[in-house]
């Protein structure tokens, strides 16, 4: 049976959001290179929208695979990487581009595993936010959205695989 999907972000709104963002990110940046790091496969729209709305700032793309071990819905504290970053990042300007901060726990350490390499900065630019999810504090330097504790697809994010390339967000009716 087809799922029903309500919207809860139009597809104009993320458009006109990610292009602000995008202005603001350019300002901060001018001069520079971006190193942006795409987390898979959540973060992969986003990014591609925003790096377009980036241009003419140089950025240099880069994705990692990462799995969060999971109890149930709830992520723990330790992390899987299944793809790591092909290019070293010391003395670089890294953004860590996301599909959504829930509890915190993947970026957390995510965050700590890159610090390690020596970035010469690193910021983290999420497309959504659930603040009241949140378990461990994390530095977010760009957030267009903060949503409410819903779980919501489209734009990137999955409900079993399936929903990722809708272009606006929704979430699934139960009702
Ligand atoms: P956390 O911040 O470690 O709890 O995990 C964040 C990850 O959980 C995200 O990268 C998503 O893959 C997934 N996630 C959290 N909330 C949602 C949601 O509402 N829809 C789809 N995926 C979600
Ligand atoms: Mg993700």
């Amino acid at each position: 049976m087809e799922d029903k999907i309500e919207v809860l972000i139009s597809e104009k709104e993320i458009q006109e959001k990610v292009a602000e963002i995008a202005e603001q990110i350019k300002k901060d940046y001018e001069g520079k290179t971006i190193f942006a790091v795409c987390v898979l496969k959540g973060g992969v729209v986003f990014l591609s929208d925003i790096v377009r709305k980036l241009y003419p700032l140089d950025v240099n793309l880069n994705f990692m695979k990462t799995s969060s071990y999971k109890s149930g819905t709830v992520s723990s504290g330790s992390m899987q990487i299944h793809l790591d970053l092909d290019q070293d990042i010391k003395d670089k300007d890294v953004i860590i581009f996301e599909d959504i901060i829930d509890s915190g726990n993947t970026l957390s350490i995510l965050r700590k595993m890159l610090l390690r390499r020596e970035p010469k900065s690193l910021k983290i630019c999420t497309f959504l936010s659930k603040p009241s999810r949140r378990e461990v504090e994390i530095p977010v330097d760009y957030v267009c959205f903060e949503i409410p504790d819903k779980f919501v697809v489209g734009y990137g994010l999955d409900y079993a695989e399936k929903y990722r390339n809708l272009p606006y967000l929704g979430y699934v009716c139960t009702e």
